[in-house]
């Protein structure tokens, strides 16, 4: 079995530079079917969720070259085949190709999407998109067919503003003929990235990044030049371990804009962080003070850096609350804290943290990608020794996290045992 072994409680300082965003790759990737011709992403995060989505390109005979960070995707001899349920249950973000095949070839075949257990996650809203686009959906053993004669633009309202609804109805939308409406959009950063990308191809698509997205329909999308934007979750994390355990460590390439709730809340009890251009320098304070945080859609305080900073408050002197308002079941890495020596206790979804608690190391488990973030932050932070296991959710999301964090100082090793 492979596990991170972290001997922890030491002062990290240095540099971190920060991936390209695994969120808005996962998405960009599946997009690029939707162009009659050769694209090229740079910025692409080397992490198992990105590998993924390139084994499901090659089932559908779209041609993948990697270069180093870049990414060049050939889709002119593509041919539009179901696609497995071993591929679609390796992440989250396999359900992008329900949307990009949909617009592109009006039909998708493809099971349900698999992805960290943070939840129900259903895909309701995504379906009702579609649609509302034109398709009808028919589910045979556990496999959804969505299919049209012809999409047609409509004016949709998405219950929630949800993020993989959002680019879904997106992708499917930017060649549907007439003008598609997204009323209650996500305005997540990586959105605008999609949206971006899909312009650069020949889209004609306002509004991202706001509430009410325009997606006018097109009938050609041409090959281009992209870049990802810097991962705010990757930058956040980083961030985090710098206030539990930083000395002027610095995150370099991000888009501080991006982190803007993380950042008030670090200074909020009492972190060092100090903004530059592209780049913030974290250092831990002599004393934490404590603090409330609720998770929300961007801008709001991100849900994916609601289990990291959950350690930090075990630091603070005094009590915290976290309020999960996104995810059902996204406390799982609270009784792994306690078993490090936090005393935090959970009823329905919010979790009261008492601090500040000394971590001392254990053998703990990464039961989802963030969760295994949390037991990274707070095995860096313990005395003695920490072992994760099930490291392969980590894996999903963090580029060269061993590396990244031995280059800064920390005790971590990849380990068979
Ligand atoms: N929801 C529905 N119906 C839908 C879609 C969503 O009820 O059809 C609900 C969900 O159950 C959840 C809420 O809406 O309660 C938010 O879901 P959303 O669709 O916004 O999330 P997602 O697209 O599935 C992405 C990220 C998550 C991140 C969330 C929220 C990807 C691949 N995943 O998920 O990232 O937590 O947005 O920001 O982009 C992670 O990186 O660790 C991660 C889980």
């Amino acid at each position: 079995m492979r596990v991170l072994e972290i001997n922890g409680n030491y002062e990290l300082s240095g540099s971190i530079r920060i991936s390209g965003a695994k969120n808005a790759s996962v998405a960009l990737i599946p997009a690029a079917i939707l162009a009659d011709e050769e694209t090229t992403i740079c910025n692409i995060p080397e992490i198992t969720d990105t590998d993924a989505l390139c084994e499901i390109l090659e089932t559908l005979n779209v041609k993948v070259k990697r270069a180093s960070e870049s990414i060049i995707i050939d889709p002119t001899e593509m041919i539009n085949t179901d696609i497995n349920e071993i591929h679609c249950k390796k992440l989250r973000a396999s359900y992008y190709f329900m949307g990009a095949l949909l617009g592109k070839y009006k039909k998708a075949v493809m099971c349900f999407p698999g992805g960290c257990s943070i939840g129900k996650r259903p895909i309701n809203l995504h379906l009702k998109g579609f649609e509302s686009l034109g398709a009808t959906i028919t589910n045979h053993n556990n496999q959804y067919i969505v299919e049209a004669e012809e999409l047609k633009g409509a004016n949709i309202y998405l219950d929630f503003a949800s993020v993989g609804a959002t680019i879904n109805i997106m992708l499917a939308a930017v060649k549907a003929k007439g003008i598609t409406t997204i009323d209650n959009a996500a305005k997540e950063p990586e959105i605008v990235n999609i949206a971006t990308f899909l312009n650069s191809m020949g889209a004609k698509i306002s509004g991202a990044g706001t509430s009410t997205i325009k997606i006018e329909g097109v009938d050609y999308l041409h090959g281009c030049f992209h870049e990802v934007i810097p991962d705010r979750i990757e930058a956040g994390t980083y961030m985090i371990i710098g206030a539990m355990c930083g000395k002027n460590l610095k995150i370099d390439n991000i888009i501080p804009a991006h982190l803007e709730a993380l950042t008030s809340k670090l200074l909020e009890i009492g972190a060092h962080v100090q903004i530059g251009i592209d780049y913030v320098i974290v250092s831990k304070p002599d004393k934490y003070i404590p603090t409330n945080i609720k998770t929300s859609v961007y801008p709001g305080f991100p849900t994916d850096l609601q289990q990291p900073f959950t350690v930090l408050l075990t630091q603070c002197e005094g009590k915290s609350k976290v309020e999960e308002t996104i995810w059902e079941n996204r406390f799982m890495h609270i009784a792994y804290l306690n078993e490090l020596g936090a005393d935090i206790t959970v009823k329905n979804q919010t979790a009261t943290v008492f601090g500040p608690t000394k971590l001392t190391g254990t053998t703990v488990v990464a039961t989802d990608l963030r969760a295994g973030a949390a037991m990274l932050v707070a095995g860096l932070a313990a005395t003695g020794v920490t072992i994760i296991t099930n490291i392969d959710h980590i894996l999903r999301g963090y580029e060269q996290i061993v590396e990244k964090l031995v280059g800064v100082g920390a005790k971590i090793e990849n380990k068979e045992i």
